[in-house]
């Protein structure tokens, strides 16, 4: 952070609007064809708002609304608010996966800020990959930003019963397939479940990656757990509107917040919270994008020594409109005491530490004490050996004890389609010992590592009331899921990880104790099937797609493109900002 106050002629937006050429001439008549006159911009920060809302994200409806809220806050303060729609990444409609576009929208992100007068950023994002993707372009871009998270939806409701955002969309489509439930029960359960506006409210993605953000020091304190629907998120609204006028004078960049420290502080959070498996590669991807090289091992370390707090679904009981009532990330934050680092500065200009003083626990139930943990350590565990020689990861709290160390035979799926055909066949040659292995679902070969993972249950080991197996993969899993999966497996099979040369029947060791994962078959038998696999054809031939598969990194690296990442993060990237463009 710059240690002088702007001045008005200091603002990256002044070369646009206020030096007198031909170029600002032009910039002026067509801000005066939109209806504003000089005094309403001139030397006044230029606060742009990339706005994720569309009529396709059912997370994110309310943001119609907020950014009037936000606006309202900019014109308060003194500055002049532009909007900007970006892409919408809506995690239930958009295929194959929204991860294949996480990057897409950091690029935007990113490119949109760097071509438009942007003095400060507001970040409008909640639904999974909206937030890391909108801070990985804004970490890149390096302009003052703050986060404006979009908030968890209400309780699920249904016969009296609370249901939580995919979660308990699995559990009932398994007792329908079990006969457990009726057609109609399925129809009132799809009603009562997505009651509001907000982001899934059980502990998936985006409830873990918007903590996260607040953690990291990008958010108004507390603002990752207001629900959606309280008319507190609309005040935070326009509050972060304000607060990012000064930070532009202030010069509070991004560069200025993310720190070793702050990252350690939000995966801690994440791993406190139990939260979404998919948050260890958009933290990787974060990190890098900083400079900072967040390993897998180090992860795991962090992962040993924090317990988790959170008692939220679906590793725990609640959902987060009751996290928000018993305290909310603050009271969590401050619960983990030295496993926080509050030195650390935030978007409002003061440290984590002081943002969480005052923070207390209202409900113990659900925001455990650091004395009675949901789990004394490892919400989540980084698995190494030959079949993940790079890395794969398991929710240990999610998956079924009895399965933490396990040895099974191999039942293959060379990919989605071979699983969907076959896993409810009877002639399915499958027991409940069985480890099913899914192929070419990650990052090049699915494409975009889908939150596969969590392969179904074969539908005759439901019925005699299976409710868990070990499964292996390299794709992802909903960070609403839950189940003995080992996912993100690195190298992934379609480049020729070893995960491509498993065959039916070879016995499978996993020792989550050990942090170990083996594929129990002779060195000289797997030289031989590795020089008998013959690479797939590629997916894509032109396109996104086609950039996609050349330049994705492995799930270990956070799935970044190689060219995105910055210098010093252990990647051949080019670096820098990308540079300030020429205004002709
Ligand atoms: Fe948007 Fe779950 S569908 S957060």
């Amino acid at each position: 952070m710059s240690t002088n106050r702007k001045k008005p002629e200091d603002l990256r937006s002044h070369r646009w609007y206020g030096v007198n050429d031909l170029r600002s001439f032009g910039h002026r008549s067509r801000s005066s064809q939109m209806g504003y006159s000089r005094e309403e911009y001139a030397g006044k920060p230029v606060i742009v708002i990339l706005n994720t809302w569309s009529e396709i994200n059912p997370c994110h409806t309310h943001f119609k609304v907020r950014v009037e809220e936000v606006k309202r806050g900019i014109w308060q303060a003194g500055g002049f608010p532009i909007e900007l729609p970006v892409q919408t990444l809506s995690e239930p409609f958009q295929k194959p996966t929204t991860m294949l576009y996480r990057n897409f929208l950091a690029m935007e992100a990113e490119e949109t800020l760097r071509s438009y007068p942007a003095d400060g950023v507001v970040l409008m994002g909640g639904c999974d990959k909206t937030t890391p993707a909108l801070l990985m372009g804004a970490i890149s871009m390096d302009l003052p930003a703050i986060f404006l998270p979009a908030g968890p939806m209400l309780n699920g409701n249904w016969n009296g019963r609370t249901l939580g955002s995919g979660s308990d969309t699995w559990k009932y489509w398994a007792d329908l397939r079990a006969g457990k439930i009726t057609e109609d029960d399925w129809k009132g359960v799809e009603g009562g479940i997505a009651r509001s506006p907000g982001h899934c409210m059980t502990m998936g993605t985006a409830s873990t990656m918007t903590s996260a953000a607040e953690a990291l020091g990008f958010t108004l304190p507390g603002f990752a757990s207001i629900p959606a629907a309280d008319s507190r998120h609309a005040q935070m609204a326009a509050k972060t509107g304000m607060r990012i006028v000064e930070m532009v004078w202030e010069d509070l960049k991004p560069s200025d917040i993310i720190t070793e420290k702050s990252v350690d502080n939000a995966v801690t959070t994440c791993l406190a919270l139990s939260g979404s498996t998919n948050a260890i590669v958009h933290m990787i991807a974060l990190a890098r994008r900083a400079g900072i090289p967040l390993t897998l091992g180090h992860y795991d370390d962090l992962s040993r020594r924090t317990p988790v707090l959170a008692n939220i679904r679906p590793t725990g009981q609640y959902l987060m409109e009751d996290f928000y009532y018993a305290g909310g990330l603050r009271a969590m934050l401050k619960e983990l005491g030295d496993s926080i680092d509050g030195t650390q500065r935030t978007v409002n200009g003061k440290t984590l530490g002081e943002n969480i003083a005052d923070a207390e626990i209202f409900n113990d139930a659900v925001i455990r004490r650091r004395a009675v943990p949901l789990m004394p350590d490892t919400g989540l565990a980084v698995l190494r050996g030959n079949l993940a020689p790079d890395g794969a990861v398991i929710k240990p709290g999610a998956a079924d004890p009895k399965l933490h160390v396990h040895t099974g035979r191999a039942v293959v799926f060379k990919d989605y389609a071979d699983m969907a055909a076959r896993i409810d066949d009877d002639a399915l040659d499958v027991d409940e010992n069985s480890v099913l292995v899914l192929q070419h679902a990650g990052p090049v070969g699915a494409p975009g590592m889908p939150e596969w993972g969590q392969l179904p249950i074969p539908k005759k080991l439901l019925q005699k009331g299976v409710r868990d197996m070990l499964r292996i993969s390299d794709a992802r899993m909903s960070g609403t899921s839950y189940g003995a999966c080992v996912l993100h497996v690195a190298p992934e099979s379609f480049i020729g990880g070893p995960l491509a040369l498993v065959q039916n029947g070879d016995l499978i060791e996993l020792d989550v104790p050990q942090r170990k994962l083996n594929l129990l078959v002779s060195d000289e038998e797997l030289a031989r099937r590795r020089a008998a696999w013959v690479a797939p054809e590629p997916r894509f031939t032109r396109g996104y797609g086609a950039m996609h598969q050349i330049h994705v990194m492995q799930a270990d690296k956070g799935c970044d493109f190689d060219f995105l990442q910055r210098e010093g993060s252990g990647c051949a990237g080019s670096g820098g900002s990308g540079g300030e463009p020429e205004i002709h």
